[in-house]
């Protein structure tokens, strides 16, 4: 792949934040402001910017600007009927994208918001065909992360209306959870004016819950970290909730998606020379080789992914994953491994 690094063109590192969590007390030092406002500047002027969210990396644009949304849809190669996430920088800003919103949607933004959820909702006027691949709905988040949540305020002071970001992989492949796994998979599709945020490792590491509001009550079309039992847990939240599939399209949806090139292989015994994923009290068997050994489900969502490229990087044929278990988290967690297993 050393082909592929000589040709990125631009790549601007900012220093690590590492708390996702509470972006109120995140310390942004000076220098990290100035490459958040050159962001900011370069999604204005049309340019792409891949950026950390706490979920994974997004590759963004100005979601109002026709050509660098086009742009974003063929260095993913993406179909460009599959719609894009709006990422805006609080819930005051959800009137600019979306209409007759729901008041159980106003309920999920209100306790998960800034936070790994999307909410699909009937678009606004300022939602084009282009962004939303045609369709009537779009999807709206306020990411978590403390740089992701700086380029949107900077970029709205600009007058920017809010940034367009699928993750920041080719179609159908892993998604990126630091900023060298961007580089790797998109550098050479990039351009000199395009940028690479590094905000350090992703805390959460895969993709936000998807929840349709378009209809009478939410539905998860996505399940991620936000989960049925938090939303259940909301008071005086009576919705039900289900995984559905839906009339909405969504390509994580697909049967194959977020795969490795290696083969996927889950709950069976490895081979040796297997790529091996579990929980840590399993122990590794003979021969095979030990990609991620998570502690707790939220160590195996973050570790993930890595896992997977750590296995392409190694050049290995097949990876066996050992699926967790229980409810939460971890039903993300089987959703992604059903995935990557589905990519042949
Ligand atoms: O965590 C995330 O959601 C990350 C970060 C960057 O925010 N973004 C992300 O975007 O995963 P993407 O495009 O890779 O996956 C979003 C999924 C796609 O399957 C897309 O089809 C679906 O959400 N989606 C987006 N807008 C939609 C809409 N209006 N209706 C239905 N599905 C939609
Ligand atoms: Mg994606």
């Amino acid at each position: 792949m050393g082909t592929r690094r000589r040709r990125v063109s631009v790549i601007h590192f900012i220093s690590k934040l590492d708390k996702w969590d509470d972006p109120g007390m995140a310390n942004i030092s000076n220098s990290t402001q100035v490459e958040i406002n050159k962001a900011a500047q370069a999604l204005k002027d049309g340019h792409l910017v891949a950026f950390p969210t706490e979920t994974v990396y997004g590759l963004g644009a100005d979601a109002t600007n026709e050509k660098a949304v086009r742009r974003v849809y063929s260095v993913k190669a993406r179909p460009t009927d599959h719609p894009l996430i709006i990422h805006v920088s609080s819930i005051n800003q959800l009137g600019k994208w979306a209409i007759d919103i729901p008041e159980y949607a106003i309920r999920l933004a209100e306790e998960f918001w800034p936070g790994p959820m999307t909410l699909i909702l009937q678009r606004g006027v300022v939602a084009k065909d282009f962004v939303t691949g045609g369709q009537e709905n779009i999807g709206v988040r306020v990411p978590a992360h403390p740089v992701a949540l700086g380029i949107l305020s900077e970029f709205e002071k600009y007058g920017g209306f809010g940034i367009a970001a699928p993750s920041a992989n080719r179609f159908g492949a892993v998604s990126p959870t630091n900023a060298h796994a961007v580089k790797e998979e998109l550098g050479i599709y990039l351009q000199p004016s395009d940028l690479i945020l590094d905000g350090g490792q992703s805390f959460i590491g895969i993709e936000s819950t998807i929840i349709n509001c378009t209809g009478d009550y939410p539905t998860i079309l996505r399940p991620g970290a936000v989960t049925t039992e938090m939303i259940e847990g909301i008071k005086g939240f009576k919705a039900p909730m289900c995984i559905s599939g839906s009339t909405v399209k969504a390509s994580g949806s697909f049967q194959s998606h977020y795969s490795p090139r290696a083969k996927v292989l889950l709950d069976v015994n490895p081979e040796p020379g297997d790529g091996f994923i579990a929980m840590s009290d399993l122990p590794t068997p003979k021969g095979a080789i030990r990609l991620a050994n998570p502690g707790d489900v939220e160590q195996y969502a973050r570790d993930f992914y890595m896992a997977l490229r750590e296995g392409d990087r190694r050049h290995l044929k097949k990876i066996t994953i050992v699926q967790p278990i229980g409810g939460g988290l971890a039903t993300a967690i089987r959703d992604r491994c059903m995935r990557a297993a589905a990519g042949d």
